[in-house]
């Protein structure tokens, strides 16, 4: 089992489908540490509830971005950690953090991308009018939103949409493609050539 850590800043409903397919033997994972960003964050109740060990590292006792990424580096490689899984994590990562884990950082994000990237990709979707958005699951590289694709789900928008109903819309999608991204990874599936990413059997 590859031993992975999950950075998230909200509710972590995305942990929670992950660690929950875990516990059904459907993904091929270890999640040893949850991360955040934000004391309250829900997120780390959710993980202390299934004993797992979770973490507040407060951004507020660094003077800069890359002192906030290489105390929670540090936290990783105490754990040996092998797969870095952001699921709703609001800050940019430096480019320190990045190379240290390099096409081992992962990421959710609520759009097609390259569509819609940032920290609105629901709320600028339904702004352009789009009929069509999604999810994607990427490699993080050091651009914003610009790694290696792993997956995609496409998830149409109705007419009626408000950015909370297409955002449960979306985060059905989410819950599908996140554990099953994690699993691939884990058992060795992926291959990385350039800006392209392949599933092998
Ligand atoms: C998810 O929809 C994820 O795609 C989004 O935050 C939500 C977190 O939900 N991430 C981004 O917008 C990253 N730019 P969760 O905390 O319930 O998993």
């Amino acid at each position: 089992m590859k031993r992975v850590a999950v950075l998230a800043s909200g509710q972590g409903t995305n942990l929670e489908a992950i660690l929950e397919e875990i516990a059904q033997g459907k993904v091929a994972a270890r999640v040893v540490l949850v991360i955040s960003d934000r004391e309250r964050a829900p997120a780390l109740e959710r993980a202390r509830r299934r004993g797992i060990r979770a973490m507040f590292v407060d951004p507020g006792l660094y003077r800069s971005r890359e002192e906030y990424d290489a105390a929670v580096i540090g936290e990783l490689k105490e754990e040996r950690v092998e797969l870095v899984v952001l699921a709703g994590f609001m800050r940019l990562l430096s480019p320190l953090f990045i190379r240290e884990f390099p096409m081992r950082v992962m990421n959710i994000h609520p759009a097609l991308l390259p569509s819609f990237p940032g920290t609105s990709g629901i709320e600028d979707a339904l702004a352009y009018g789009v009929k069509v958005t999604g999810c994607t699951v990427h490699f993080v590289d050091e651009g914003l939103d610009t790694g290696p694709v792993i997956l995609q789900e496409a998830v149409p928008v109705i007419q009626d949409d408000t950015a909370e109903t297409l955002h449960q819309r979306v985060h059905a999608a989410e819950y599908r493609l996140y554990p099953r991204a994690v699993d691939l990874f884990c058992r060795d599936k992926l291959k990385v050539e350039g800006r392209r990413c392949y599933i092998v059997e």
